[in-house]
């Protein structure tokens, strides 16, 4: 069944938030905190190994209950009863969306069509596995006999963001395999890849849901034209494997049905890592660290399914995407993780979040009268603290920032990660209190300021705070925490996306601009065409066609 089409600014829920806020809107965190004694305790979820302290928002335990009765007033308890069972949630594509399945035990069951999805889910897992096993104990080889030392990855946007940040994050677990990622259509990527690269010793994995992707397509052509130069076609069995749901095309390319790991249309692009899409990290890091980053998505998946909202961390951290985006009219959420590991992390979400809330017509198909997906960016800290962080101190933005940081680091450096962990704590407090006039003053005149001094600089000294932070603390980063962490703003875009009454699953948006450059690159491969482009658009390919 269908999702339910309400547009969430009719509820009664949001008139009461709309009246909340306006009676909140200018409090400063301080004074919130000076009013009530309990509410960092109140406003914290402590869930297995994640502190998730929202206390820093700008938010009451009253906001919390107004979000949670708009979440039940649009039904989200049924909506994600629906996720979790694959209904057709991806109505206008008409695919369930079952990331979910991928990471459930075998024992569970899923029906897409009437038909329980999990015993191929875990048919494919054991292909993943054995595969994996063979190349890092050195039993699969080149076709020359020599033992694998290299992975590349050809893909783009799911197929290669989510496998590129997780190998990225999980380094310190990794084998002996270098593992590469080529995903730009530009010819210099996978060059400089393959440079260095020795054609006996490496091993291609192709990955595309469709295997129609522009870009992987061409870059697959042109590595297995280097991989030719020097060695016999036959030597492709042992080289090349693919991961897609295309498998006729596959073959097509050359590739033996035994090399394809398949995966299902129901897995959407930016939510595959869990599926064969993720053969790169379980090649990277070894079957059994992969099969505990899905163990810890599973965990987090069941903490959402089963928890009340009021203790729910995803339903919690969406809610409060709203509340910033709709009611503070805020655009962008800055995520910062305080470990160098987590670096890919905000791009990889760009994709999730951006790519599935970026609609601006609802359930209904009417054009939607309020504001929907939030711009994502980030950078670690402490980095980004000397990049950008000025201007959500002191800039005009209100921007709610992800602060997410480990309780211990992985070699055990205790000087470095305290000092690491300090930023993140300062950060967050300095966000929030700022510092006053009176402050800034008497910090002026204990550096001796005169009071010339003092009157020139005091306006720009002075931080307002109240700038929202949630701080996510972590034990340790391992595979399974990491699973727990991406799973968890998995199911916030979910629930981004039901209070919003949108599709998030679908991606016509990213169509236009494919279409375009197909018959551009006609043009600038063929002098007889003449498109009707608007004169910049025209004067611009002249001048790359005179000279190129
Ligand atoms: O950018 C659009 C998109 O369809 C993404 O959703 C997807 O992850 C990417 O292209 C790659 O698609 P494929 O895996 O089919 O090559």
């Amino acid at each position: 069944m269908a999702l339910k089409a309400t547009n969430a600014t009719t509820s009664n829920a949001w008139k009461k938030l709309q009246a909340h806020f306006d009676s909140i809107k200018t409090e400063h965190l301080k004074d919130l905190f000076k009013a009530d004694a309990n509410r960092a305790n109140d406003l914290t979820i402590k869930w297995e190994d994640f502190y998730v302290d929202f206390s820093k928002n700008r938010m009451t335990t009253e906001t919390v209950d107004l979000l949670v009765e708009l979440a039940n007033e649009l039904d989200l308890k049924n909506a994600i009863a629906k996720y979790f069972e694959g209904d057709i949630i991806n109505a206008t594509e008409g695919r369930a969306v079952l990331h979910t399945a991928l990471r459930a035990p075998k024992d569970a069951k899923v029906l897409v069509d009437g038909e329980n999805v999990i015993p191929e889910v875990h048919e494919v897992k054991k292909k993943i596995e054995k595969f994996t096993n063979s190349v890092v104990s050195g039993n699969h080889r080149g076709y020359s006999g020599k033992s694998i030392t290299d992975v590349v990855n050809i893909g783009i946007g799911g197929s290669d963001l989510g496998p590129a940040m997780v190998v990225d994050s999980l380094q310190y677990y990794k084998n002996q395999l270098n593992t590469h990622f080529v995903s730009n259509v530009d010819g210099d990527h996978y060059q400089e890849v393959i440079k260095d690269l020795n054609p006996e010793t490496t091993l291609f994995v192709i990955v595309s849901k469709t295997f129609t992707t522009q870009e992987t397509l061409s870059n697959a052509n042109s590595i297995r034209s280097w991989f030719l130069k020097s060695q016999p076609k036959e030597a492709v069995a042992n080289h090349f494997v693919a991961v897609s749901t295309n498998i006729e095309s596959v073959k097509s390319f050359g590739i033996d049905e035994a090399n394809i790991f398949p995966m299902k249309d129901w897995v959407g692009g930016r939510f595959s890592l869990w599926s064969a899409v993720g053969l790169s990290i379980s090649l990277a890091v070894g079957y059994k660290n992969f099969e505990s980053l899905l163990d810890g998505a599973h965990q987090m998946d069941e903490h959402f399914r089963t928890a009340d909202f009021n203790n729910n961390i995803p339903v919690i951290s969406a809610l409060l995407t709203i509340w910033y985006n709709n009611f503070f009219k805020s655009e962008s959420e800055a995520i910062i993780p305080y470990t160098q590991y987590l670096n890919q992390f905000a791009t990889y979400l760009q994709q999730g979040i951006m790519e599935s809330n970026g609609k601006s017509v609802d359930r209904g198909g009417n054009k939607v009268n309020y504001q929907t997906g939030t711009l994502i960016w980030g950078e670690p800290g402490t980095n980004s603290q000397h990049a950008f962080f000025q201007l959500i101190h002191q800039g005009t933005k209100l921007i709610p920032t992800d602060f997410i940081g480990y309780v211990e680091s992985l070699y055990g450096d205790k000087d470095h990660h305290d000092k690491l962990m300090s930023n993140y704590f300062a950060q967050t407090e300095a966000l929030m209190n700022g510092k006053t006039e009176e402050e800034v003053m008497s910090e002026l005149k204990g550096q001796s300021a005169s009071a010339e001094e003092i009157e020139q600089l005091l306006a720009f000294k002075v931080f307002e705070g109240n700038k929202p932070t949630t701080s996510i603390l972590i034990q340790k980063l391992s595979p399974k925490s990491l699973g727990k962490l991406i799973a968890m703003y998995e199911h916030k875009i979910f629930v981004q996306g039901i209070i919003w009454n949108i599709y998030s699953y679908d991606q016509f948006g990213v169509e236009l601009g494919k279409q375009l450059a197909k018959s551009i690159l006609n043009e600038l491969s063929n002098d007889d065409v003449t498109a009707n482009h608007d004169s910049s658009t025209q004067n611009l390919i002249s001048f790359y066609k005179n000279n190129c």
